[in-house]
């Protein structure tokens, strides 16, 4: 399994919507995001994002090779033609999130939950009893994101990154949820 080096960014401040492009109708905003498989034609994009957001981002390599990969969810939500986020997970009987982003200008809108959503419904297709992630210590606001969505710590990885900073292991169990419904 190849570990995501993923940095931890909390300059999350403004939750207010500014990213997306939107229509007004009527005295009301409509958005439409598309949340779809990555394509190829997608990767400046991508790379874009992910070099804005991440201390020591993916090579687009990474991308590619996860772009169509079996036993794999590679997903960007998009809005007319622009890619406001991306997700990137695998595994079958435990699901591996590996790479979750969100365009600064676009957070605190849903973007990052209907990503989510996307993964978590690959992992229940897919079987799978549990998903499971690193987050660094320092990232509150994405460990509250997870918190939020049924993820919970349950290990700590001393020094998993570059910088010597500890993860946090968040695991969400997808058989409970499933006989929950
Ligand atoms: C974490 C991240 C993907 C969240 O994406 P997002 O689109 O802003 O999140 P959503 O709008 O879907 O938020 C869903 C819930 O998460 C929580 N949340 C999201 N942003 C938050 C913030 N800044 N402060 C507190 N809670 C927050 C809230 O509970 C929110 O629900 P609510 O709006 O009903 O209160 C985004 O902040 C991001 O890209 N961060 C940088 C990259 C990163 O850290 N990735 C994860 C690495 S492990």
């Amino acid at each position: 399994m190849r570990a995501r080096i993923q940095a931890g960014r909390n300059d999350v401040p403004d939750r207010r919507p500014s990213g997306i492009d939107s229509q007004p109708v009527a005295g009301m905003i409509l958005v439409v995001l598309t949340i779809r498989p990555m394509t190829e034609d997608d990767l400046d994009q991508v790379m874009a994002l992910e070099n804005t957001i991440f201390s020591s981002p993916w090579r687009r390599s990474f991308f590619r090779s996860d772009i169509g990969r079996p036993g794999g969810c590679c997903v960007v939500a998009e809005t007319d033609g622009r890619v406001l986020g991306y997700a990137v997970a695998w595994g079958t009987g435990e699901v591996h999130l590996a790479n979750l982003a969100v365009a600064p200008s676009a957070r605190g809108q849903g973007i990052g939950q209907r990503l989510m959503d996307e993964v978590l419904a690959f992992g229940r297709s897919n079987n799978a009893v549990s998903i499971y992630l690193e987050v660094r210590q320092s990232n509150t606001i994405a460990r509250q994101f997870y918190a939020r969505l049924g993820f919970v710590p349950i290990y700590v990885r001393k020094g998993y990154y570059e910088n010597g900073e500890d993860a946090v292991v968040m695991e969400k169990e997808l058989k409970e949820a499933r006989t929950e419904e």
